[in-house]
């Protein structure tokens, strides 16, 4: 049985003050959640802060990106190590704005995430099409190449070392939702490319779902056979939003 998995991505949102509050409504409603693992990812500048008010508490805290590379001359980046210093357990790899924005390639993402697993962080590999591409109907191989960029570089097995987040990128943050279905579709199709080279990987990756998901409509795509948590933007900066989603979790 896969424990579920609930991990908010703050991106760039938040002050000192308004996290501050977020943690203390997240620390106070979490004591039902019993099975599933809660995660919150911050920006790196709060690491410090997230560190102090969640040592001891059950929600653990991750990084929204990382470098390629161990140490040295690379102004602004943050390496693994210094994630490890402040106790980060997951580092989210590979997200559409990411991609998209910052202009990370495939083959940068699966550094990051060979990066992230050999330092001991669990990476949270994000895949997901774009509009026009489910559109011409390649959703599968969009999804496909970008998992495969990993397996190539780190072998299937790599894999059960992280969590991989589907998140359709017409999805994140346009409050249009995928329908369970449509959802369960693709993470479906993950397990079972995972599952063609490795069975046992495929029955224990961990396969989230991102994009608008919300308190009214988590329980629904949760409910799914292979939907196995969530990976929440919006929704996980409202500490009773995020724990509603959390309880359909459990
Ligand atoms: P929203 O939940 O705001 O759509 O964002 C999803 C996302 O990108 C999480 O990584």
């Amino acid at each position: 049985m896969r424990r579920p998995l609930v991990a908010g991505n703050w991106k760039m949102n938040g002050s000192r003050a308004s996290i501050k509050a977020l943690l203390d409504g997240i620390k106070q409603g979490i004591g039902a959640v019993t099975r599933a693992e809660v995660v919150v990812c911050a920006p790196y500048i709060y690491l410090p802060d997230v560190e102090a008010q969640l040592s001891g508490s059950p929600v653990a805290w991750g990084a929204q990106n990382l470098s390629t590379e161990a140490s040295g001359a690379y102004t602004g980046e943050i390496s693994a190590s210094m994630l490890l210093d402040f106790h980060c357990r997951y580092v989210i790899v590979g997200h559409s704005e990411r991609r998209s924005l910052y202009g990370e390639t495939d083959a940068v993402v699966a550094k990051k995430f060979a990066v992230a697993r050999a330092a001991g962080l669990v990476p949270i590999l994000c895949v997901g099409e774009t509009l026009a591409e489910r559109e011409q109907g390649i959703t599968e191989q969009v999804v496909a190449r970008q998992l495969q960029a990993v397996i190539d570089l780190e072998g299937v097995a790599a894999l059960a070392a992280g969590v991989i987040a589907y998140e359709p990128v017409w999805a994140i943050g346009t409050g249009k939702t995928a329908s369970p279905e449509q959802a369960q579709e693709v993470h479906a199709f993950i397990r079972r490319r995972i599952a063609a080279s490795d069975a046992a990987v495929a029955e224990k990756v961990q396969i989230l779902y991102g994009g608008s998901m919300n308190a009214a409509n988590a329980a629904a795509l949760l409910a799914q056979a292979d939907i196995d948590g969530g990976l929440i933007g919006g929704a996980s900066l409202k500490a009773e939003d995020f724990l509603t989603i959390c309880r359909a979790a459990n």
